[in-house]
């Protein structure tokens, strides 16, 4: 049995939670569901978007499923990455079939760290405009490629690849690949190799297939994820994962989209593949498998897919498709 929370939040993130919810229950597992408020329209009968007890939720759970947040989303999942240092961001740029991808054959990870970097928020004005801080330390840089080798390790791939712009940004990204060749020593079985992140920018677009595994800091991770997302098509796909030492939470990339809402229209596609990414993170990796085959099945067939996907399906519809799919798997 497994504690999982539950943040549905604003718009369309409560139908794709709910489409999932469904999907799931057709696994062989157990879970045991604590939902938690958070996002505006919490924010406007509570005046707050991200209450205490839902940070106590997701602390006490083993992953947390969220949906989005609206015009809150900063103080939601901002807040929560660092409430409770969710220190990688996961992104798999994977292509789907029936989807509108730009190369069919693409499978790697993108691995961000979440905490520092350009984000760190340290900007002041000057007389001559503004400076930011970039905070590279050592202790980051390690614990993310770390996560990055044992994730590869795990899920059975084959290379690492350090992303940076260290011939400029010498002393930062001078620790920050320094960091990932030591920790890469531990990881003998793996390939570990490092792109400039603007050389890294063009073969997204010439030749992607040549990444297996990518780990980077926070602004190059922030870009390239969604420079990967576009390459995978379409915000209704992209899943991710932020993942610490005693939780991982996983959501969609897209928000609350106010002009779907309450229309049943959404792609649950997202929600269901962040799902995907909880079940891996569970380590039930055979569950993942077949949900991940149930959705990707109804893609292929691409009949009963919502209006992105250029079906005519609702969220319900696709996500009692998945389902059947599902239930013919186990
Ligand atoms: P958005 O991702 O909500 O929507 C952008 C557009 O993408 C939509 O209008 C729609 O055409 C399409 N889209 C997104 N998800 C889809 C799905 N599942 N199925 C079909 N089409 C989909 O981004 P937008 O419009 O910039 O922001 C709307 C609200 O969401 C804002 O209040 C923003 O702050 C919030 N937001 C929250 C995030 C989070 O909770 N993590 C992330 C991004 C935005
Ligand atoms: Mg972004």
């Amino acid at each position: 049995m497994y504690k999982i929370s539950v943040i549905p939040g604003d718009g369309i993130g409560k139908e794709v939670m709910e489409a999932t919810l469904h999907v799931m229950e057709a696994l062989n597992l157990e879970f045991d569901y604590v939902y938690a408020d958070a996002g505006d329209e919490y924010e406007e009968i509570s005046g707050i978007a991200l209450p205490p007890e839902t940070i106590d939720i997701v602390r006490n759970s083993q992953a947390c499923l969220f949906g989005a947040a609206g015009e809150s989303a900063a103080d939601v999942i901002v807040k929560m990455r660092q409430e409770l240092d969710l220190y990688v961001n996961l992104r798999p740029v994977k292509s789907y079939p029936g989807t509108k991808s730009v190369f069919d054959d693409l499978d790697f990870v993108i691995v961000r760290e979440n905490t520092e970097g350009m984000y760190i928020g340290l900007e002041e004005y000057t007389e001559e405009g503004a400076v930011a801080k970039r905070v590279i330390t050592r202790r980051a840089s390690e614990r993310i490629s770390r996560f990055a080798f044992d994730y590869a390790k795990k899920t059975g791939r084959k290379k690492v690849t350090a992303v940076h712009k260290a011939n400029v940004l010498k002393k930062t990204d001078g620790v920050f690949k320094d960091s990932f060749y030591k920790v890469g020593e531990e990881y003998p079985d793996l390939e570990k190799e490092d792109f400039y992140v603007d050389a890294t920018a063009m073969y997204f677009l010439t030749k992607p297939q040549i990444f297996d595994v990518l780990v980077t800091t926070n602004l190059f991770g922030d870009i390239l994820s969604d420079e990967g997302a576009g390459l995978v098509g379409g915000l209704g796909l992209i899943p991710s994962a932020n993942i610490g030492d005693k939780q991982g939470l996983f959501e969609p990339v897209h928000g609350s989209a106010p002009r779907h809402a309450g229309k049943g229209t959404a792609n649950p596609a997202a929600m269901m593949l962040s799902a995907v990414l909880m079940l891996d993170y569970l380590e039930e990796h055979d569950e993942a498998r077949k949900m991940e085959k149930a959705l990707i099945d109804v893609l292929a067939e691409g009949k009963v897919v919502t209006g992105d996907l250029g079906g005519t399906a609702s969220t319900m519809e696709m996500a009692a498709e998945v389902r059947k799919k599902l239930e013919s798997l186990s």
